[in-house]
């Protein structure tokens, strides 16, 4: 089977914990490495949550860790999500420090120099701002065309925002930078809260996973079950949901290896830049004959039980 040849880049949240173990127990993907962003927490606790979730999965030293961005292209930092995925991000579950160390090539480097020696073949899966991507993209113009393709995790085309009325998180977090990267030509899917928001992990999801999962998944599957108490928790506050998380990142790694499991649409998207209500928003051009913003395939629709099947079913 052709393994796909995979670098996520995260700010290692709940969310990003999970998508980043489903990436290293997936039998489909190869980790070519893992870069961090700032976001849900500073970087360098994202770069640290990182090297203790490798450990926890028993592949410390064995993949890179690059450390990028701590603040967005152009803006000025606008605070952190530690009320969303707790104060040390991976829901205040205390992880054993891990002996490996990031590399001291940052995120921007690290992605170009994979994909110049991977050859068209390097996968991209961001799962936070997208600062890192437009970096890389401003010091290799050359990038798209060396990129096999690029998943995001942002955006809310035809659904409301989640931190504004009309934004998404990871676009909201670095406007320009959401905005260079899906201007730039590179071969994008937007996998935006119009599929994440439909893709909810139930605490039931949980409970079979500790029933059924084998004794050597039983760290990970409890780390899972405990970092999740605190993203239900905040999910009840601000969605009155009962017990259960909508998948943002981990649906977006999935999507890269299970294309099936959703349907996308072309469509013509760019990013507003200003405004005091409209900052971080997605537009998606849907006119006939759209003429605002770059070619992007955004899902749509997704199959969601069977999504979240094929998440749990490699921690089995
Ligand atoms: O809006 C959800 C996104 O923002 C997820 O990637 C979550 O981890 C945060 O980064
Ligand atoms: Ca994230």
């Amino acid at each position: 089977m052709n393994r796909t040849k995979m670098i996520i880049d995260a700010d290692t949240g709940i969310d990003d914990a999970l998508a980043i173990l489903y990436g290293l127990k997936s039998p489909k993907i190869d980790m070519e490495g893992i870069t961090t962003v700032f976001g849900n927490i500073p970087v360098e606790m994202a770069t640290d949550n990182t090297l203790r979730i490798l450990k926890l999965a028993g592949r410390e030293h064995e993949i890179p860790v690059s450390e990028g961005a701590g603040r967005p292209l152009t803006r000025s930092l606008n605070g952190f999500s530690t009320h969303v995925h707790g104060g040390n991000g991976i829901g205040d579950v205390e992880l054993p420090v891990s002996s490996q160390q990031k590399l001291e090539e940052p995120a921007a480097d690290f992605i170009i120099r994979k994909a110049e020696e991977l050859r068209g073949e390097l996968v991209i899966v961001a799962m936070g701002r997208l600062t890192n991507i437009a970096h890389a993209l401003q010091k290799d113009p050359g990038l798209p065309s060396k990129v096999k393709h690029l998943y995001i995790m942002g955006g809310a085309v035809n659904v409301p925002g989640n931190v504004t009325p009309v934004s998404e998180a990871n676009i909201w977090g670095d406007p320009e930078a959401a905005d260079l990267v899906i201007q730039s030509g590179m071969s994008i899917t937007l996998v935006g809260l119009d599929v994440t928001m439909k893709t909810l992990l139930h605490q039931s999801h949980l409970d079979s996973l500790a029933r059924l999962s084998k004794s050597e998944n039983q760290p990970i599957v409890s780390f899972i079950n405990q970092s999740m108490q605190y993203y239900f928790d905040f999910y009840r506050e601000v969605n009155a949901y009962r017990e259960c998380a909508p998948m943002h990142d981990p649906l977006t790694v999935l999507i890269a290896v299970e294309p099936g499991i959703v349907r996308t649409q072309t469509m013509h998207l760019s990013v507003e830049c200003g405004g005091e209500h409209c900052a971080g928003m997605t537009v998606a051009d849907q006119r006939v004959k759209p003429s605002v913003g770059s070619p992007v395939q955004v899902c749509v629709d997704v199959s969601a039980e069977q999504a979240i099947d094929l998440l749990l079913e490699v921690f089995i």
